[in-house]
């Protein structure tokens, strides 16, 4: 079968780049949330390595859950139009929401689940996302717990999907312009 690699241009930021820094924000996260209990929100598909690796890297008792929203589909714009494919199974009220995503783009995704998670009484709310597009930014959103800005380029792997494929892809890496032109 074909490798992976052949459809990629550059690795952006690599295995270890990303398991070094999860660690670095594992520490902060756990200074910050001294003897409070953790509900990580992992965002489907995308965040599932994150998720896995951040979960994993955290030393106190956590909850994890998750939703699915996607507003991409099988292109590679943002629609800007958010659907909840699979809801929390959590009640919210008086818990500690972090949601973990793979990425920031526009940010419209994690601006309306900002204020959708904060409607259900929740007692904080904050954001961790490996990866953020300053320049494709369409809406401001705070991110507390951020791993790496990138450029404005189409990104796969560790997660990250070019209609369905690459996810499995450890690195972060820039997808060929010939595969999606
Ligand atoms: C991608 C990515 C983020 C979102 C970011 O998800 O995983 O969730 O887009 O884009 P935005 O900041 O422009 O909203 P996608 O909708 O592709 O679904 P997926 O996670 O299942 O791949
Ligand atoms: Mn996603
Ligand atoms: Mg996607």
């Amino acid at each position: 079968a074909r490798e992976i690699e052949a459809d990629l241009t550059e690795v952006l930021v690599t295995e270890a780049q990303i398991q070094e820094k999860l660690a670095e924000l594992a520490r902060r996260i756990e200074a910050d949330y001294e003897g409070r209990e953790i509900l990580l929100v992992g965002v489907l598909k995308g965040a599932v390595m994150v998720m896995a690796d951040l979960a994993r890297e955290l030393r106190p008792h956590v909850r994890t859950d998750w939703m699915a929203v996607s507003s991409y589909g099988a292109g590679t714009e943002s629609s800007g139009v958010v659907r909840i494919l699979k809801d929390l199974d959590t009640d919210l009220t008086g818990r500690h929401v972090l949601i973990v995503e793979d990425i920031i783009d526009s940010g419209l995704t994690l601006s309306w689940l900002l204020a959708n998670l904060k409607s259900r009484g929740t007692a904080s709310v904050e954001i961790c996302a490996l990866l953020r597009k300053p320049d494709a930014a369409r809406v401001d959103v705070t991110v507390k717990y951020l791993g790496f800005d990138i450029p404005n380029q189409f990104v796969v792997g560790y997660g990250l999907d070019y209609a369905e494929r690459y996810r499995n892809l450890r690195d972060v890496a820039i997808l060929a312009p010939h595969i999606y032109s």
